[in-house]
């Protein structure tokens, strides 16, 4: 299955990974999309906006308590670790569009979090900004300046943070290879990452149980999930 990228990928100075829920959903975080997309009978789609968090601000944060909690009970499965094992033998960057940090915990440095990180929040108003190290009593919590704070992660409609964005596109453009697992890649601007790859002239390589809008763009689709496909993909890698 890996003959017609093998030499390619056999060469590469660097690897990127752009992931998406899908990675994460062998370590039992639900997705976002499809039949896992339901948290008492709402839409996460509809709950991840900024209008439902005005509309019901303790529902949504009663959302990040319980994906928090549920965060912080998964384990990386072994797509994350090969993931982390694979800057034994390249140069890895990862762009992730999870808030979980399961990347981290596997191990890999040089992680990304496009749409920010699930134990960290924000004033709504003023510029405080911290990590979560304690839940709160009394939802929504408040800030010192008396405003709402809210979880530090990017909803619909909103900007990604910036710094991170411009190196994102820094590392798609400057990568041999690119693989892109567990992602819908229907949530833009993380998914124009594989173009800026393309436009490299960078292997691209998707891993998804599912056919997605990319597809056709890919040099390669492998139809598995990704903590059976990663260590066999990696593997390519260990037999330089
Ligand atoms: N391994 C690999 N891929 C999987 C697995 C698995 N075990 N299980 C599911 N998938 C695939 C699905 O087929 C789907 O294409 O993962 C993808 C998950 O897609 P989404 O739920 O749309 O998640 P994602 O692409 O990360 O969503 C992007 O949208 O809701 C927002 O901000 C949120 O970061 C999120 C963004």
């Amino acid at each position: 299955m890996y003959e017609q990228i093998e030499n390619q990928v056999k060469s590469a100075k660097k690897v990127v990974f752009v992931t998406g829920a899908g990675i994460s959903q062998e370590s039992g975080i639900p997705t976002f999309r499809g039949k896992d997309g339901l948290w008492r009978n709402y839409d996460a789609m509809k709950l991840a906006t900024i209008d439902a968090f005005y509309d019901n601000p303790k529902l949504v944060w009663e959302w990040y308590n319980e994906r928090r909690q549920n965060i912080f009970n998964s384990e990386p499965n072994l797509g994350h670790k090969a993931i982390a094992e694979l800057e034994n033998f390249v140069k890895v960057f990862v762009l992730t569009q999870n808030i979980d940090g399961l990347h981290q915990k596997a191990g890999s440095s040089n992680v990304l979090e496009l749409h920010g990180s699930i134990v960290k929040i924000k004033c709504t108003v003023c510029d405080f900004k911290d990590e979560l190290l304690t839940e709160f009593s009394n939802l929504p919590p408040l800030c010192k300046c008396g405003n709402i704070l809210r979880p530090d992660v990017v909803w619909f409609g909103e900007g990604l943070p910036q710094d991170v964005w411009q190196e994102a596109i820094i590392q798609a453009s400057s990568c041999d290879v690119m693989i892109i697992a567990g992602t819908s890649l229907v949530v833009s601007p993380a998914n124009t990452l594989p173009i800026y790859a393309k436009q490299n002239n960078a292997v691209l390589i998707e891993i998804n149980p599912d056919e997605t809008i990319m597809s056709s763009d890919m040099d390669l689709s492998i139809r598995s999930t990704s903590a059976v496909a990663l260590p066999e993909l990696i593997s390519i890698f260990k037999k330089q």
